[in-house]
């Protein structure tokens, strides 16, 4: 039995998804439907992966064949930040690449705006100050549209998160946020929780394929961590079947990627074969050491009005 978050208008969204950034488009397409033939009914995309074409045939091809049902799948996807100005003009597109009339969930990809057509900025010039509380005001009428049933944000604080908390029409009901052991984010979570917000987990397994760029050498790896190895050993799991436990015991959703048949179902069957008790909890409890994967660093271009600290509002 797949574990779900209830939304208040009853829709559930199953707490393992599978994620699709860093899925090549080559291969993202049979690895969406051999998860879907597995039993994945959750798939995390977005704009900006540069695959949802690919997505899209695999759906229309899973659909087609009778294998799922529209209605029981959960597709999520997310406006890239060159859009706030035109949300629904986005959503539109990524409708018509998913093959899909709706998706189930819409998120601001990141609390960061750019000029409209740039996928990452060159500098300052590329970047704008970035108005949630207008960017929300578009996210709610694409639910309006009846094109998303439901709206979030990902990579927000508490901070940014508060201001749309404070004026609303419809709620933001999910933040996906970076979150693992390395950085577990107690505050964030308590924080969503209380206000009734489910928070779903990214880079839960480390994110090892994220671009070079982005990973400087010697990195800690979540994946060869001594205590997530000593913890799998103790209960009979993998090091990622008590790194994606983690999350989901906590009720938090997670989404982790992969396009291998193998830890595809390794990670479906997370939920039911993988238990970690009270000493498990607590030794992975221990390990937060405030590392992030995805520091936000490239939004922080000299001259621009972001920077890592105004980004994640993290003081100290
Ligand atoms: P692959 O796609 O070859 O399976 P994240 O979701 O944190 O971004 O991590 C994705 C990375 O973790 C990918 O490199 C993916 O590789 C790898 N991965 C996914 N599932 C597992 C698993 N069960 N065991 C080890 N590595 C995994």
């Amino acid at each position: 039995e797949m574990p779900t978050h209830k939304f208040k208008n009853g829709d559930e969204m199953p707490l393992l998804g599978l994620g699709t950034w860093k899925s090549e488009p080559d291969e993202v397409k049979t690895a969406v439907k051999e998860a879907i033939k597995l039993g994945y009914r959750h798939i995390d995309c977005a704009a900006i992966y540069g695959n949802e074409k690919e997505v899209g045939e695999a759906l229309a091809e899973s659909f087609n064949e009778g294998i799922v049902k529209r209605e029981d799948m959960w597709i999520t996807s997310k406006v890239w930040n060159d859009s706030h100005e035109q949300v629904s003009t986005a959503l539109k597109k990524t409708l018509a690449d998913l093959q899909l009339d709706y998706v189930d969930l819409y998120l601001i990809h990141w609390p960061i705006s750019l000029k409209n057509g740039v996928s990452f900025p060159q500098d300052k010039h590329d970047m704008f100050h970035f108005d949630g509380e207008r960017t929300w005001k578009a996210m709610e009428s694409t639910v309006d549209m009846g094109l998303a049933r439901h709206i979030g944000v990902s990579n927000f604080s508490t901070h940014k998160l508060g201001r749309i908390l404070a004026n609303y029409r419809i709620k933001p009901e999910v933040n996906q946020v970076e979150r693992h052991p390395y950085l577990q984010q107690q505050h964030l979570v308590q924080f969503c929780r209380m206000n009734g917000i489910l928070v779903t987990n990214y880079s839960s397994l480390g994110s090892g394929d994220r671009p070079a760029a982005f990973k400087p050498e010697g990195e800690p790896v979540l994946l060869e961590d001594a205590t997530v190895k000593e913890v799998a050993a103790a209960v009979g799991a993998t090091p990622a079947g008590v790194l994606l436990k983690w999350g989901i015991q906590q009720g938090s959703a997670v989404i982790p990627k992969s396009v291998n048949p193998e830890r595809l179902k390794q990670n479906l069957e997370v939920p039911e074969t993988v238990h970690l008790d009270d000493a498990a909890m607590e030794k992975l409890n221990a390990m937060d050491i405030h590392r992030r994967y995805v520091d936000g660093a490239f939004w922080a271009l000299a001259g621009s009005a972001y920077t890592v600290e105004t980004l994640w509002d993290e003081v100290g």
